[in-house]
């Protein structure tokens, strides 16, 4: 699976154009587009990230990290996902970065998805949907996604957002209209940002593989 991921990373490149600032995502799909991103660091200039990890690698790479304040639009962001259905709908938030996922594809033009094919689903939800809470409103929230879903969330003790905040993974999903799910979920006091990328789904999408296959 890690040589998929590695085809749909290395794919993205293509998307990349002269001087850009690149928005750039969370996750080990992300680490080979990051990595691929480095070998052509004096052609970019800059890139804005979604979380520490990515940072940290970005920054290994001599790619300099742009404050999301400091500038406009971005023309491009790449990012992974846990699941993604055929309206190019997805569930993000395994690696616990979904707020500033959220973010930057709201910030940007285009969103370059980058999966291996296990994460084509035909309906979300059987990846547990990750929500960031604010840690006071945990069992609050947990409640309410309880009587509005019917899911089970379930708290991802000893985790801890680059936000300061934690994540209620809601279990036992089959999320028939993701938009309606998403907005929802959005209106619980203390929720921080639901993993559903439905009102911003992607724009493309690479389904690692040889060739890759651009969705
Ligand atoms: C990070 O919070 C997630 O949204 C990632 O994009 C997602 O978990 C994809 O991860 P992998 O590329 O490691 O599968």
């Amino acid at each position: 699976m890690s040589e998929a991921k590695r085809l749909a990373g290395e794919k993205a490149i293509e998307y990349v154009e002269e001087g850009m600032i690149v928005g750039v995502g969370t996750g080990s799909t992300v680490g080979y587009f990051i990595d691929a991103l480095g070998r052509i660091r004096d052609r970019i200039a800059g890139a804005v990230s979604s979380s520490e990890q990515s940072s940290e690698r970005l920054r290994s790479h001599g790619i300099e990290v742009v404050d999301l304040n400091a500038i406009g639009p971005l023309p491009l962001y790449v990012d992974g996902a846990d699941e993604c259905d055929p309206q190019k709908r997805l569930i993000k938030g395994g690696g616990a970065a979904l707020t500033r996922e959220k973010i930057i594809a709201e910030a940007s033009t285009r969103f370059v998805c980058i999966i291996d094919p296990a994460k084509r689903v035909r309906v979300l939800g059987r990846f547990p949907l990750p929500v960031e809470v604010i840690p006071m409103a945990r069992s609050l929230v947990a409640r309410a996604i309880l009587a509005a879903t019917g899911g089970q969330p379930v708290w991802r003790e000893g985790v801890v957002t680059d936000n300061g905040n934690w994540i209620l993974d809601i279990h036992g999903l089959s999320i028939t209209d993701p938009m309606v799910v998403e907005r929802e979920l959005n209106q619980i006091p203390g929720v921080v940002a639901v993993g559903l990328f439905a009102r911003r789904p992607a724009d493309v999408v690479i389904v690692g593989g040889e060739p890759p296959q651009i969705l």
